[in-house]
């Protein structure tokens, strides 16, 4: 098994999830200077995509700096031949480690038998972790899933998994159909932990779903014995929480509009017109909340078109 760097981290440790449209490049740096996961996830980015013609369009999202590390790429697709070719290229590209998504529910993904669509199709996933290890050189191979498609298939689904020799499995406690609809079951993700130790004790296991600040991380990794917690939509309420010890209450509202600040310079430096601004108006109620007139902001910024307005609506507020 090749384990990488992810051996060499303390536990537990914290890894941010990849967030399909949020955790780009910029804001996996706005999270790092705000306080630092152990991990970073790319967005999931598709074998077919990176392996066609088109792989521009794709590849934005397999941007980093250093400032990232580590960082696994996160793939996703239907062929193990892509897989193979696509390992191949994130070797090149410098990523640390390589993460494959069956755990995606979007519906026009899974119908093509794609992500979590794996889950009920074994023999493809056994191939596409194959395709992906022969690929990844010395390069750790995880697998990030759910403990079912339709229904609840932990054992059965996390034994397949564990069988082939990964470094690492990431378990988001919900099955496909769930989608996020009801709470994350971490009595799965503690029965995946008991599987690994007999079958596959060098895998780590990493639990995910509801976890909102390191303190509940710390907890449920006493409590369900996992190596490591993702955290995902905990950021969306504080983006500091990486750091452990700061609340997003804590904060005066000049950090907090410093930091979305900071977001919106670094995305246009980034981007500029590789993505549009309004990709930008998801994010600012992260950072405006909880300070006197941040209601009125951040209505007169979702009013917003362009980055000129933005700058010229913060000039004219006064805190
Ligand atoms: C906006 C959004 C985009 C997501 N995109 C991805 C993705 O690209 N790859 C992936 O494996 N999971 C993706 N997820 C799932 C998260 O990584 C995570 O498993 C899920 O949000 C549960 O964790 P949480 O309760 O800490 O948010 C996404 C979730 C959200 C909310």
């Amino acid at each position: 098994m090749k384990s990488g760097f992810w051996t060499e981290l303390k536990k537990p440790f914290f890894i941010l999830a990849p967030m399909e449209d949020v955790t780009d490049t910029v804001f996996r740096q706005i999270i790092a200077g705000a306080g630092s996961p152990d991990v970073f996830f790319t967005e999931f980015t598709s074998c077919e995509g990176i392996c066609s013609p088109g792989r521009d369009s794709v590849s934005k999202r397999l941007r980093f700096t250093e400032n990232e590390r580590p960082l696994v790429a996160q793939i996703w697709g239907k062929t193990p031949e892509k897989y193979l070719e696509t390992s191949k290229l994130l070797v090149e590209m410098g990523f640390d480690g390589i993460d494959i998504n069956m755990g995606c529910p979007v519906t026009k993904i899974v119908k093509q038998g794609c992500c979590s669509a794996l889950i009920d199709n074994p023999s493809l996933a056994i191939e596409i972790i194959e395709a992906t290890k022969e690929g990844a050189g010395d390069l750790p191979v995880s697998v990030k899933t759910r403990i079912g498609y339709k229904s609840r298939k932990t054992e059965e689904w996390a034994t397949t998994l564990l069988q082939q020799d990964i470094a690492l499995l990431t378990i988001h406690g919900r099955t496909t159909k769930e989608m996020s609809k009801v709470d994350a079951d971490w009595d799965e993700v503690k029965k995946v932990v008991e599987i690994k130790n007999r079958i596959s004790p060098d895998t780590l296991i990493v639990g995910n779903g509801d976890v909102v600040n390191i303190s509940q991380g710390n907890e449920y990794y006493k409590r369900y014995g996992v190596d490591g917690i993702m955290i995902g939509r905990g950021v969306f309420s504080n983006p500091w929480l990486f750091n452990g010890n700061i609340e997003f209450e804590d904060k005066s509202p000049k950090d907090k509009i410093d930091l979305m600040c900071k977001h919106v310079d670094l995305f246009e430096a980034t981007w500029g017109d590789n993505k549009n601004y309004p990709i930008l108006k998801k994010f600012f109620k992260i950072y405006i909340r909880g300070f006197e007139g941040a209601n009125e902001l951040r209505v007169s910024l979702m009013d917003t078109s362009d980055f000129e307005e933005f700058r010229s609506i913060l000039r004219q507020f006064k805190l």
